[in-house]
């Protein structure tokens, strides 16, 4: 016990405040579209993916691809993160307890939320240029999508 303590201390880490610390001062130097792109791709590896793997792989990874949905064939990380479209129905279906399929295992509430939270400010805050996803709503029209924007996405993109 005393000996593994004393090994430690001989090598000690770097405190996790000083990796914060520096992790901040990179980030701030960093431009913000860049970074912004950044921190969308690492919470997708860090917790969308792993969401998706358990809760729709079976279905639409891994080779499947039901409703010629597939979560994990992107031609590349830029191509996963601008496809809004898909995003945009991943996120209606998992709102709307669509998908999963009522038999299935589904999403702990958390989980949902953090899956909402990375489409709505990863996906659909990543490009300023375009912030508005109401056009990719109003492009669906045709095909029963939604004619209205949900109060949260018309507040956010409003800047309120
Ligand atoms: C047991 C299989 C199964 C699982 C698990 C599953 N899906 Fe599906 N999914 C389907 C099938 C079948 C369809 C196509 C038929 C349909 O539209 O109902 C579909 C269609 C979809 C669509 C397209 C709907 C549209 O508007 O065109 C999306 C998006 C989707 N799934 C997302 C997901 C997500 C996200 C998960 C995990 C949270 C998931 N699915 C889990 C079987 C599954």
């Amino acid at each position: 016990m005393d000996h593994a303590n004393r090994l430690r201390v001989s090598s000690p880490r770097p405190p996790v405040w000083t990796t914060l610390a520096v992790g901040a001062l990179l980030t701030a130097l960093v431009p913000s579209s860049v970074r912004a792109e950044e921190s969308a791709a690492a919470s997708y590896k860090a917790k969308v993916q792993p969401l998706l793997a358990t809760y729709c792989y079976d279905c639409h990874g891994e080779g499947a691809k039901k409703g010629k949905i597939s979560l994990d064939e992107f031609a590349s990380e830029d191509a996963m993160l601008h496809d809004r479209e898909l995003w945009w129905k991943v996120l209606k279906n998992v709102r709307a307890g669509v998908m999963p399929p009522a038999k299935e295992e589904h999403p702990s509430p958390e989980e949902k939320g953090e899956l909402e939270r990375w489409i709505k400010f990863g996906v659909f805050g990543l490009d300023p240029a375009s912030p508005d996803p109401g056009r990719v709503t109003l492009r669906r029209r045709g095909s029963g999508g939604w004619i209205r924007l949900p109060w949260w996405i018309s507040g956010w993109v409003r800047g309120g």
